[in-house]
């Protein structure tokens, strides 16, 4: 063998050691067809039901929304109306955020899903900042994919949008959500290259050897920093991120986002957080749809059918400066409910 990367390397021994030992026994739950009430993903959680009681109680009271370990939170937007900023992270339950929030009409919902949308759309947000939004809707604007601006390139733009709008009296929220890096190295393979959904990328079958090859280093850094281009087959170029870059990120995410949540955790704060802010009905239900829908005969990837140590090779080889920000975000970020 002739002087491999460390990548190939690893890689090899991965391959090696996952065909020697097998693939895992346990049968893997298959995503649903259509629509799902939420509480009963796993991907969320799985006592959802539980802990929405829990915390429906707090976000639709009239206590200041007080999370201790992170900053306050501005509820004005409940009564005023406002901005919310929404930086979606594909993978990361962004789409259920959407579709649920797109019908109501007290919601201006923005997706500004490719650069040419972005520079359309972008002067509403500066209007916005200035004088409010009309008859107390809230403007909610996402940002996702392919062309649009990545979060490091917007972070000048965000701080202007803060400060006017923090001048004006015009309330803001500004978020995003994070995935546990394993499982979303899963997501993104099933997603993008097993089941066809996005012809941009390399479509293969659910083999082994695809997932090692097409496995993203740090791909939720690489898109806050980089943007999706970053995201998309990852030549060794695009592999250019410094632990200290990512640093830079989480910097930026720090001072300019109000909210980091997570995928995991998803049922638990960010969604009853949204229904407070947004002033949602009583009976609204958080549906999640699930875009990972799997065609009839393509097959799902998932943990059980990797061996630890390729499980090892995803968290210590290719997900560290993921790990570190999906931490921050957990730590920092975490409800905890107010009673
Ligand atoms: C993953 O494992 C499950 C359960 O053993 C199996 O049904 C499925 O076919 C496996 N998927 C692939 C792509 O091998
Ligand atoms: C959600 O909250 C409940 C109750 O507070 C807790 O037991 C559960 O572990 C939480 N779920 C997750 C995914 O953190
Ligand atoms: C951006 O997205 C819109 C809506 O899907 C589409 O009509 C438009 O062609 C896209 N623009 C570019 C430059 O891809
Ligand atoms: C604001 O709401 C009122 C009453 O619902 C409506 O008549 C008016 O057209 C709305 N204005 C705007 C700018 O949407
Ligand atoms: C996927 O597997 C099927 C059936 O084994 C095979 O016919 C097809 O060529 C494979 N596709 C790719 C892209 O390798
Ligand atoms: C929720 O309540 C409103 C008014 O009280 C009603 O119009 C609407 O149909 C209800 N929605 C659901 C999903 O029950």
């Amino acid at each position: 063998m002739r002087n491999p990367t460390n990548w190939l390397a690893v890689s090899l021994l991965v391959a090696l050691v996952a065909g020697s030992h097998g693939i895992a026994k346990q049968a893997y739950p298959l995503p649903s067809e259509s629509m799902e009430v939420l509480t009963t993903d796993p991907l969320f959680a799985s006592d959802g039901v539980h802990c929405n009681a829990a915390l429906s109680d707090w976000s639709r009271s009239d206590q200041p929304c007080c999370f201790p370990s992170s900053r306050n939170i501005n509820t004005d937007i409940n009564t005023q109306g406002g901005i919310i900023f929404f930086l979606h992270i594909p993978k990361t339950g962004g789409t259920t955020l959407r579709l649920n929030l797109e019908p109501y009409d007290h919601i201006n919902y923005i997706f500004a899903k490719n650069y040419s949308i972005y520079s359309d759309t972008a002067p509403l947000v500066e209007d916005a900042i200035l004088s409010g939004t009309s008859n107390k809707t809230v403007l909610f604007y996402e940002i996702h994919a392919s062309t649009a601006p990545s979060f490091y390139q917007l972070r000048h733009r965000l701080r202007r949008w803060k400060d006017i709008a923090t001048k004006n009296g015009v309330p803001t929220f500004f978020f995003t959500l994070l995935r546990d890096p394993t499982a979303y190295a899963f997501s993104h393979f099933n997603f993008f290259h097993v089941q066809r959904r996005n012809p941009t990328f390399e479509q293969c079958n659910a083999t082994l050897d695809n997932f090692l090859r097409l496995t993203l280093f740090n791909p939720q850094c690489h898109f806050l920093f980089q943007g999706e281009w970053a995201m998309r087959v990852q030549k060794p170029k695009n592999k250019v991120l410094t632990t200290q870059e990512c640093h830079v990120v989480q910097d930026y995410m720090l001072q300019l986002l109000d909210w980091i949540g997570t995928t995991e955790r998803l049922s638990n704060d960010t969604l009853p957080l949204l229904s407070r802010l947004l002033n949602l009905p009583e009976n609204h239900t958080w549906i999640n749809h699930k875009v990972s829908k799997t065609a009839q005969g393509v097959n799902y990837f998932g943990k059980e059918n990797v061996t630890e140590a390729v499980l090892e090779w995803i968290k210590h080889d290719m997900s560290l400066m993921d790990t570190g920000l999906y931490q921050m975000a957990r730590d920092r970020y975490r409800y905890d409910a107010v009673h």
